[in-house]
């Protein structure tokens, strides 16, 4: 096939995707979606919708949950980068996802897992949602957090190579298949770089094909004379009809 076909194939594939995740949602919602989902304004009012449909809160998940996802994710999270600190996780855009709550109620080691989204509607929602729920973490040391932040400007939060592991599951996705995300999209994957560390890992869940992703992380992870990672893929699985694939991009100091 070539390389239009495939993209052509990509795009139409990903606008089931997010027809399929968003089912429930009224359809002018669905068409803000397909074009907008780089836009703050579109989560609120994903959320915002999402939150109205239920009396008692149910979590979304983009995708799939955690434990589709837990054996790629927990034998990452087996060794402390340093004795006495807490292992650093952060979920990228975690909207209203239990994935970073499962992350921290199961890791044997302490973590301090991050949950961070452009949209104030989800870290509100899940901040009453763990308040209301109290869940207890393996180890009595690991926290939890839910903070506001635009995942384009991680530096203005976290300081240069302090991230042990960074979750993605369909926000680089979202950013990508936005009519203006492209460049958000490869700012966001520069940050996530530049905050982890030498030893640590970014997992991005997503159903594009490695044609087209290790293509795009080879290229955008590398920055002349500064930069370079390792990328890695294992499929997922399939769910209704559609592949899932788990990259794994690792820093690699070039000197
Ligand atoms: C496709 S949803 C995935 C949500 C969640 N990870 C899940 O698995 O259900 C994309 C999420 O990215 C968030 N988002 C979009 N742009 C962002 C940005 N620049 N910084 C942080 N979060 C962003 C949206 O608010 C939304 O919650």
């Amino acid at each position: 096939m070539s390389l239009f076909c495939k993209s052509l194939t990509t795009l139409s594939r990903g606008v089931d995707v997010v027809k399929a995740c968003v089912r429930r949602h009224s359809s002018s919602l669905t068409s803000e979606l397909m074009e907008n989902m780089d836009k703050k304004a579109t989560w609120d009012r994903f959320y915002t919708e999402n939150s109205s449909c239920t009396h008692t809160f149910k979590n979304f998940e983009w995708f799939f949950g955690f434990e589709s996802v837990r054996d790629f994710i927990m034998p990452l999270l087996q060794t402390r980068s340093h004795p006495d600190a807490l292992l650093q996780v952060l979920d990228v855009g975690c909207g209203t996802s239990a994935l970073g709550p499962c992350v921290y109620q199961h890791s044997p080691l302490p973590v301090l897992v991050s949950c961070v989204d452009i949209s104030p509607v989800a870290v509100r929602l899940m901040q009453e949602h763990v308040q209301a729920q109290a869940i207890q973490p393996h180890n009595t040391s690991s926290q939890l957090e839910f903070l506001e932040l635009d995942c384009t400007h991680l530096l203005k939060r976290y300081a240069l190579s302090t991230v042990d592991l960074i979750i993605d599951k369909g926000t680089i996705d979202a950013l990508l298949r936005s009519k203006e995300g492209k460049g958000k999209a490869n700012l966001m994957l520069k940050q996530c770089l530049k905050v982890l560390r030498s030893s640590g890992s970014l997992l991005q869940f997503s159903d594009e094909d490695p044609d087209a992703r290790l293509l795009w992380l080879e290229t955008e992870a590398q920055e002349a004379g500064l930069m370079a990672a390792d990328v890695g893929v294992q499929e997922v699985g399939e769910l209704r009809g559609v592949n899932y694939f788990c990259y794994q991009v690792t820093p690699r100091c070039v000197v």
